[in-house]
């Protein structure tokens, strides 16, 4: 079965905004977090979609879904969240298995709350790239010039930017390769865990690329979130 997997446990600390996490905050008609989750639901290879927000705001994401998308509300779970992002899409696992059981083929797609321009594209390209491989990352080739510094001062390294990409996300895999893989981590080598390909990179399993897109953002900052506003009035081409 293939389940999408929406992360949304965190608080959005640099967004500034103190009443709620920025995953919420409205986007044109509805909030954020429901332009992502409906485009989720465009996809209709998914058997159902999981929400992970902090524990806090579980109630409100529920009334939400119920509010936004009650035709819906049977194919879609909200769960607790964890403490870091990974902790978010164990918990999505642990739900998924205890709702579906274990099996070898079960792949998850997981997607940041706050990118809420994901296409149905990416996450197909997802899903057909994740069977074949188990493991897949959405990446857009730099556009900037990668500079690399180890004390913040001075230049330590220029790549090659033909070989420089932006991680984007879905990223999607093999539910149990993905939690073999992290259940062999050592718990300071989960600390520097930024995102859950690392899980695959650092224990050289590979990871197969799936284009992203500029336009596939996420809303991060007060300047973001003024571009994503303007973008909800425009015509998105992917
Ligand atoms: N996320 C999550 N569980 C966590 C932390 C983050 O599911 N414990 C999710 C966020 O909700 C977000 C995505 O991971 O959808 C990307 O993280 P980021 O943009 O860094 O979100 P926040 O952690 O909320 O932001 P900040 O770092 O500014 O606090």
């Amino acid at each position: 079965m293939i389940f999408g997997a929406i992360l949304a446990g965190g608080i959005g600390s640099r967004m500034r905004i103190v009443d709620m996490p920025k995953q919420f905050m409205p986007l044109g008609d509805k909030p954020i977090i429901m332009h992502t989750l409906e485009k989720f639901l465009t996809c209709n290879q998914l058997d159902a979609t999981f929400v992970g927000v902090h524990p806090d705001w579980v109630g409100y994401m529920n009334d939400l879904v119920a509010k936004h998308l009650p035709h819906a509300k049977d194919n879609i779970f909200v769960v607790a969240g964890g403490n870091d992002r990974n902790g978010t899409i164990m918990n999505i696992i642990a739900a998924i298995e205890e709702k579906y059981g274990e099996n070898d083929e079960h792949i998850i797609v997981t997607h940041d709350s706050v990118r809420p321009f994901v296409s149905l594209r990416m996450i197909e390209e997802n899903i057909a790239a994740a069977k074949e491989y188990g493991a897949v990352d959405t990446v857009s080739p730099a556009i900037d010039t990668i500079v690399v510094s180890e004390n913040g001062e001075f230049i330590t390294d220029i790549p090659e930017r033909t070989k420089m990409y932006q991680g984007q996300t879905p990223q999607s895999f093999k539910i149990t390769l993905l939690k073999e893989l992290y259940a062999s981590l050592s718990e300071d080598e989960k600390k520097i865990l930024t995102d859950a390909c690392k899980i695959c990179a650092v224990r050289n399993h590979p990871v197969f690329l799936v284009n992203g897109s500029v336009t596939n953002m996420k809303i991060t900052t007060p300047g973001d979130y003024k571009i994503a506003e303007a973008m909800v009035g425009g015509n998105l081409i992917d």
